[in-house]
Parts: C-alpha cells; structure tokens; sequence
C-alpha cells in the first residue's frame, strides 16, 4: 500500500549556520502492506513526524520516491497527486479540532471542502459518528468532551473521506492509559472492520505491542531495524530497540532489581527465555530435570505479543555447586543462557 524507496528529508540546520543541513530522515526504505497496522517508534527528534509527513507529502522528499497504492507521488500532476492525497487521513496527538465548530461541524469539514452536496455530507459524516459511538454528542463542542472523545471525533473525522489510509501521529500520547486502550481498541477496528491501513507513530512500544503487525525502529533520521512485531520483540538487534523492547516487557530485572534479589536470595540465579515457540522453555526445563536441579522463582516478566507468550523468567538455582555448572554450561552451548 505504501513504499518508501530510498526517502531522505534535509532540511536547513536550525543552528543558523549558513549552508549547514540536517538530515530528519536519512534514506529510509519501507514496505507497508495493504490492510496491516504499521508502527514507528523511536525517541523524540528521530524524525518520526517527518517521515509520515513524507507519506502524504506535506513534506516533499529532499531525495527517494514515496509510492502510495502504486503510484509515485513524486511523478504525478498536481490532481492526481491531490486524489491520492485525499485517500490518506491523519489523526494527531493534540487532535486539532476546530473549538468553534460542533463535533458534527469538525466532522463534515472534510467532506464539505471536498464539494459534496449538503445532505451526504451530513449522511456521511453521522456514520462516521455512529462507527466511533459520539452519534449521542453530535451536537456538542469539544471543550464538552474529554480527551479520549475528542481523540474519536478526530478519528472520525479522517474516517468520514473514506481513507484507504490512516496515519496516526502520537494519537495516544495525551491521553491517560484506560483512555490509550480504549482510542487503541477503536484503531483496531478501523482496521479490521474497514480494511484500512494504518501507520502509528509512537514513543511508547506498549502501543506498538498492542496494535501492531509490523514495526519500524527509527534513530537519527533512519529505520535501524524493522520486521513483524513479535520477531522484533523476541530478537531485538539494535540497541536501541532492545531498549524499547525491555521498556514494553519489563521481563529482565534492571541493575538495582537484580541487586535486590540478590540479597533476598542467596543461591546464582539465571535469567531465561519463555517464547512462543515452546522448544526454547522445553530446552531449559528439561536441563533442569537432568541435572536434578530444583529452582524457586525471583522474577518472571511474561506476556504476550500477537497472541504468543513472550518473556523470561529469573530463577534462583539450587542444587549443588557442579550441578549447577554443568547446567549453565550447557545451556550456554545451546545459545540460551543469561547468567543473571
Ligand atoms: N522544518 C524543520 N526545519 C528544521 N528542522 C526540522 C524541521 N522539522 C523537523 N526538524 C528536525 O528534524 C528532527 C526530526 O523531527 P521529527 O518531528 O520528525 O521527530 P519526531 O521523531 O517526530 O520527534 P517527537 O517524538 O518529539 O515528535 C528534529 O531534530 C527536528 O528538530
Ligand atoms: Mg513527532
């Protein structure tokens, strides 16, 4: 649905000095499949904004091409480029809804610009209402509603052209976590239910681990590393993304965590893997049984990512001391080891 080849945006450096450039996004290269929910995370200033600017070219690439259902934006008249324009919503973080208009008026604005006549401009804009369950608040104002509602109206709003293509940036972040679930739960059923796809920038993996199929770590201006979400989560690469990941799962004890079990328990402990592909926890526990090793549990960190268990556990190993070598030993030959 979306291919960026190659994209990069320069623009002047803000430090003033003449002639000196910054590189937002810096050659990115991306594939977004019809009808899948693509995340972009990153730390702020990563260029995150930038790159979904370029995808609907409010922001023309400095260097790449940006293909949009096969057409390349770049090579299209005016017009064209202005239809495939209108095919992309956008829902950002401060929801930018007009304070003087009704919740219906913010809706039908779109659809009014766009020409339509009077009465399916209304019809359109109530379905859109109905789908993000405000038809009841139709006639009030923003400031009457709370964040989370605003947030629906301005989905509603992007919904009510009928996009094939919904880009949302940091949808979630001014609002409270009960709140982020329940705009999350509303994306998702854009998604599902009309077959839109959509591409959610965001700081905070939880919601990328919520939503997302796919996801894309950006730093510097570049996409580090990318893939399907719960490859990701299970074999971050990068730095940076293994940073994310443990900021999302919470499953390994940070240094002072460590620290404190350490001092409530006296034996070694050892930090594994709990996965969805069940041979990497078989492999332990059946070490485990083989040098007769009995554990108690310190720390486990397991939840799920797409629908699969993902985790570790910390264990604190007894049994005795050669045991407990010949077993660490071998799971280190097998790859799976993490002496806590
Ligand atoms: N018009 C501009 N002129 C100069 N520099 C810009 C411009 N727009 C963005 N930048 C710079 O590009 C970098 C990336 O900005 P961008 O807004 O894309 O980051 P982001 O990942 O969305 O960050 P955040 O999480 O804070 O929203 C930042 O360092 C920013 O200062
Ligand atoms: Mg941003």
């Amino acid at each position: 649905m979306i291919e960026l080849r190659g994209v990069s945006k320069v623009y002047p450096a803000r430090d003033g000095k003449r002639g000196s450039q910054f590189r937002a996004v810096d050659e990115v290269s991306l594939t977004i499949r019809e009808g899948s929910v693509f995340g972009v995370v990153g730390h702020s200033g990563a260029g995150k904004s930038t790159l979904l600017r370029l995808v609907n070219y409010l922001e023309v690439p400095t260097s790449g091409a940006v293909l949009v259902d096969g057409q390349d934006l770049g090579a299209l008249g005016e017009r064209r480029r202005r239809a495939v324009r209108q095919s992309i919503g956008m829902v950002f973080q401060q929801f930018n809804l007009f304070r003087s208009r009704t919740v219906l008026g913010n809706v039908a604005y779109p659809l009014k610009l766009s020409g339509l006549p009077r009465a399916e401009v209304r019809a359109r804009a109530e379905e859109a209402l109905r789908f993000v369950g405000l038809a009841e608040h139709a006639r009030r104002y923003p400031e009457q509603l709370s964040g989370g509602q605003r947030q629906r109206v301005g989905i509603a709003r992007a919904l009510a052209t009928s996009p094939k293509v919904l880009l949302c940036d940091e949808a979630t972040s001014a609002l409270d976590p009960q709140t982020t679930g329940e705009v999350l739960a509303l994306l998702q059923r854009v998604n599902s239910e009309l077959g839109i796809t959509i591409v959610l920038i965001t700081h905070e993996m939880d919601v990328v681990r919520g939503i997302c199929d796919e996801v894309a770590v950006m730093e510097d201006g570049k996409v580090v590393e990318s893939g399907s979400v719960y490859d990701v989560f299970s074999r971050p690469e990068h730095p940076t993304t293994v940073s994310f990941v443990r900021s999302a799962l919470h499953d390994v004890p940070d240094g002072a965590a460590l620290e404190r079990l350490r001092a409530r328990h006296g034996g070694r402990l050892v930090t594994l893997p709990v996965s969805g592909d069940s041979a990497g926890t078989h492999e332990w526990s059946r070490l485990l049984r083989r040098h007769e090793l009995d554990f108690s549990i310190a720390h486990a960190g397991v939840g799920e990512v797409q629908s699969r268990p993902l985790g570790s556990v910390t264990l604190e190993l007894r049994g005795p001391d050669d045991a407990i070598d010949a077993f660490l030993t071998e799971l280190a030959a097998a790859g799976k080891a993490a002496a806590a």
